[in-house]
């Protein structure tokens, strides 16, 4: 495997668990998950994750899956394809991810919206990659090898921190991380 082809199979397998919370901040709002409950004085999750955030990112994240492996077929890209269990797990790994991530803010202090890297950055890819692990190991062994989970591991960041970036430009997030 060149350079290329690990970059190229990075983003691809984690395309699947990106969309998710770039579609929860286009469709979020409303209801949070957390009904507003608050847990030792602080909220369990916050008003950042929202039940039309969640569903929303999900979805969106599986359609993507769904659209890539079609795309992948049609064209015969040399690109994986994602077994059902992965279609599956890197989005819903990836919104729980984040929901942790916040769950874990909370309970250090921190109010919603506040930076805290390298957890805004990394929960949402470390669920994605625990979940599937944990649903389709073979694939895993065979795609996200060492190589492959460093380049995530590095450009996520990377692509996150200019997500938000834009998202805040585009006005759809009130801060810029
Ligand atoms: N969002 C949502 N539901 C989710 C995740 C995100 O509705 N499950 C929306 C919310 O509007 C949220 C925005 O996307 O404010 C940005 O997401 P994120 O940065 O993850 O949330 P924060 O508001 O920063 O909250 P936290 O501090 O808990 O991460
Ligand atoms: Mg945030």
């Amino acid at each position: 495997m060149t350079l290329l082809d690990v970059v190229t199979t990075a983003l691809w397998v984690m395309l699947p668990a990106y969309v998710p919370g770039a579609v929860a901040v286009a469709v979020g709002g409303g209801a949070p998950v957390d009904g507003g409950r608050t847990w030792r004085g602080r909220r369990v999750l916050g008003d950042g994750k929202t039940w039309r955030g969640v569903v929303g990112g999900t979805l969106a994240g599986v359609c993507v899956g769904l659209v890539a492996n079609a795309v992948a077929r049609t064209f015969g890209l040399a690109v994986p394809i994602f077994p059902p269990a992965a279609l599956v797990s890197l989005p819903v790994g990836s919104v729980v991810g984040d929901a942790a991530g916040s769950f874990l803010k909370r309970r250090l202090g921190r109010e919603r919206g506040t930076s805290f890297p390298p957890v805004d950055q990394l929960g949402f890819l470390l669920g994605a990659f625990v979940s599937t692990l944990a649903v389709a190991p073979d694939w895993m062994s065979v795609t996200v090898t060492p190589p492959v989970a460093l380049v995530a591991l590095v450009l996520t960041p990377v692509f996150h921190l200019g997500a938000n970036a834009v998202a805040y430009l585009l006005g759809l997030k009130d801060v810029p991380w």
